[in-house]
């Protein structure tokens, strides 16, 4: 979007309400008053609402639901994460494409989507993402060895279960990347990793929020399970104020995960699990472990502790809640 068309919707965004006239629109933007017409007429088509009466001005009386890079920077109080935002109307899977973009990537470089037509989940699964939700992925570069590269996941979990909690959610982690509400999923997370010789080059945050997705969208087994922010709160959120939320809590955990000891980021995410403490059954590719979640070690690996005490450490799996706490 060009800088003019942004200043134009700050300045009706600023006014709260009250009509700007289009002279003082164009001498604070230093240009004639057709030019301010012909970018509202632009704006108007891109979805923004802008009344227009003549002697008193234009006021903005709504602007679209879409996920405009502009619009996402327009107060975004985050410095690194954010700050190159691709946007797609529509796409495949927003990782699959951030992966293409990666290796010339910056750090913090985020790839946005209003509806994926290929989403991807853990496990090979697909991933539903319709209109309203949030399909994002976040490119980071850390100097960290693949060893410590699902550390990352933990980080998301934190950070996103934070910006959920501001509205008013009770939103939990379940191991090892689900966020919960009310025991539903209302957001995955799906890191791929590209390293050479053990070094990380680039990790894939992919991150998918079902934030004003109708319930209606989800199949009855699905519907069983997953829950959607608007079906939580009863009314849709303010998804670019949201996604600007994320990215700083992003941004903030992302610098404690570069700066400070792993133990406070364990810490954190233990004491925002929904996972231990319970009886649970972990499926994997080899075995299946039961017992009860007792910890996290500081790579991300499941404690569980069957009856005897005896412990295993899960890196990875499908974890089922046996039963409640
Ligand atoms: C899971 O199975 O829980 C992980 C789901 C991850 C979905 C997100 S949506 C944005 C990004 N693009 C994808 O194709 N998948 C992730």
């Amino acid at each position: 979007m060009s800088n003019k068309r942004l200043e134009i919707i700050k300045i009706l965004k600023d006014s709260e309400g009250k009509a700007v006239s289009g002279e003082e629109l164009g001498n604070r933007l230093g240009i004639s008053r057709t030019m301010v017409w012909k970018y509202i007429r632009s704006l108007a088509k891109d979805g923004y609402e802008i009344e227009s009466s003549p002697k008193i001005g234009y006021t903005l009386k709504s602007a679209p639901d879409r996920l405009y890079p502009d619009t996402i920077r327009m107060g975004l109080r985050s410095s690194l994460i954010g700050q190159h935002i691709h946007y797609f109307d529509e796409l495949r899977s927003t990782n699959i494409t951030a992966k293409e973009l990666a290796h010339d990537a910056d750090d913090g470089t985020i790839v946005v989507a209003e509806v994926q037509k290929g989403g991807r989940g853990r496990l090979g699964r697909e991933w539903l993402s319709p209109r309203g939700g949030i399909w994002m992925s976040v490119i980071l570069k850390p100097t960290i060895s693949l060893a410590h590269a699902s550390r990352l996941t933990l980080v998301a979990g934190i950070a996103i279960s934070k910006a959920m909690r501001k509205l008013g959610v009770d939103a939990r982690i379940k191991w090892p990347n689900d966020i919960l509400i009310n025991g539903k999923k209302v957001c995955g997370i799906l890191t791929e990793v590209n390293a050479e010789m053990e070094q990380v080059d680039y990790i894939v945050v992919g991150i998918g929020i079902n934030a004003n997705v109708d319930m209606d969208e989800f199949s009855d087994d699905v519907r069983g399970i997953a829950t959607t922010l608007l079906s939580e709160l009863g009314e849709p959120i303010d998804r670019v104020s949201f996604i600007q939320d994320v990215l700083l809590e992003l941004e903030q955990e992302y610098i404690r995960f570069r700066t400070q000891p792993f133990s406070g980021i364990l810490d954190e995410w233990t004491s925002l699990s929904d996972t231990i403490g319970r009886q649970v059954t972990v499926t994997t590719p080899s075995k299946m472990i039961e017992g009860k979640a007792v910890g996290m070690t500081e790579d991300g690996a499941l404690v569980v502790e069957d009856a005897d005490g005896k412990r295993e450490y899960v890196m990875a799996g499908l974890c089922i809640y046996t039963r409640a706490k």
